[in-house]
């Protein structure tokens, strides 16, 4: 281990250590004392970089637990999230606002199984939208946005996590069904609230690739979606809605469907050329 890893790594126990005497409030922390690092809720500015080599040779206090698993992604900074205080309102769909839930134009201000996501557009030539977004999970609710009909090939996903009671917000990209956190989208003005296993947030966000040209830049595909989340890690999402179109985030009246609901008409339309070809192959035998 050379001397540069030993004074990162020494910064790096000072700026836990400094986040560490921020969060405890006027607790005194003796420098022997036993205290256990685990619990220690890291302040939204502490930037950890991964390049950090973790050298075998250093000496840490016995009992300090380094959880061995926690995902620390390189140059994150983590969102910081403010408390939601009113319950999110389907008074401005269609209004204002673009909606889509599960089930169908539930209501998100009354408790129960409902999701619902709905979409604003705040600043059409950045591209700017405001989000809300509510369901039900005893880990993490994620709103996506995707290019193609296909969901999960690098689709932008904005995920709101119940973190022991509180709302911790992650951008990532969904490919082939795995979640990876980036936290590199832009996002602003990140609150939420959880209570019991209804998740909600709302942010801000400026959406990939839409300029306000032509309506197709900003249209996406929408999907809701839910998972398991444990030490800071996504599981894989279990899809709530895919709408049945693009949808363009900047048209409120568009209604969306939900393609999941109809799974079943969806089943037959999509079985019928197939026994259509079927039979054309019979007949050409
Ligand atoms: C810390 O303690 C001092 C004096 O006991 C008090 O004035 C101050 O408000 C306390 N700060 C916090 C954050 O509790
Ligand atoms: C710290 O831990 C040691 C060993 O477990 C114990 O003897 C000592 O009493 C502890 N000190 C405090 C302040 O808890
Ligand atoms: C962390 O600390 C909080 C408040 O101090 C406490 O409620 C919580 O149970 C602790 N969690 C763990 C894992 O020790
Ligand atoms: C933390 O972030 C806030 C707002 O982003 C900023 O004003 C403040 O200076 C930051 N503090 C540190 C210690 O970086
Ligand atoms: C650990 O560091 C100490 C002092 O820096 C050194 O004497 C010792 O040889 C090192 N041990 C290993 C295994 O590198
Ligand atoms: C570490 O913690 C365990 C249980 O928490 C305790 O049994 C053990 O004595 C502690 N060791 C030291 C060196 O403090
Ligand atoms: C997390 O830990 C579990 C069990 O300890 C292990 O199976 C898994 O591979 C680890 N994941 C990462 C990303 O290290
Ligand atoms: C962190 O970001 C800076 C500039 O954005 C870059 O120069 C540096 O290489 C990055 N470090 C890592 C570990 O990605
Ligand atoms: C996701 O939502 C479904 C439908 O409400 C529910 O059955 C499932 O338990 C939820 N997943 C998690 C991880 O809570
Ligand atoms: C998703 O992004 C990764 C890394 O940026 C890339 O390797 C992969 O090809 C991309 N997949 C798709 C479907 O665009
Ligand atoms: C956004 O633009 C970048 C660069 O032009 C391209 O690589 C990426 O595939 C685009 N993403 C979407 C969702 O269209
Ligand atoms: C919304 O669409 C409905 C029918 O699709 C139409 O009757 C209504 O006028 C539209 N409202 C606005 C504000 O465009």
């Amino acid at each position: 281990m050379d001397n540069i890893s030993r004074l990162m790594f020494a910064v790096v126990m000072a700026m836990a250590y400094m986040a560490m005497g921020a969060e405890a409030q006027n607790t005194t922390m003796a420098p022997n004392s036993n205290a256990t690092m685990a619990n220690v809720t890291m302040a939204p500015n502490v930037t950890m970089t991964s390049n950090v080599a973790m050298a075998p040779n250093v000496t840490m206090a016995p009992n300090v637990t380094m959880a061995p698993n926690v995902t620390m992604t390189s140059n994150v900074t983590m969102t910081p999230v403010t408390a939601l205080t009113v319950n999110i309102s389907m008074a401005e769909c269609k209004k204002s606002q673009l909606c889509a839930a599960k089930p169908p134009n539930c209501d998100p201000a009354v408790a129960g199984s409902c999701f619902f996501v709905s979409i604003k557009s705040v600043e059409v030539h950045n591209a700017n939208f405001s989000f809300q977004l509510r369901g039900v999970s005893s880990g993490y609710i994620a709103v996506g946005l995707s290019k193609t009909s296909t969901q999960g090939q690098n689709d932008t996903t904005y995920v709101c996590a119940n973190n022991n009671g509180k709302v911790k917000f992650f951008t990532a990209l969904l490919d082939k069904g795995v979640l990876t956190i980036n936290n590199k989208l832009p996002v602003d003005s990140v609150k939420g609230s959880v209570n019991d296993h209804t998740i909600q947030c709302t942010f801000s966000a400026t959406v990939p690739n839409a300029t306000a040209t032509r309506s197709i830049d900003t249209s996406y595909y929408l999907s809701i979606s839910n998972g398991t989340f444990n030490s800071d890690t996504l599981g894989s999402p279990q899809a709530i809605l895919n709408s049945d179109k693009a949808v363009d985030l900047t048209d409120p009246n568009t209604t969306v469907l939900n393609s999941l609901n109809s799974a079943p008409s969806a089943f037959c339309l999509s079985q019928a050329p197939l026994i259509l070809i079927g039979v054309l192959g019979m007949m050409m035998l």
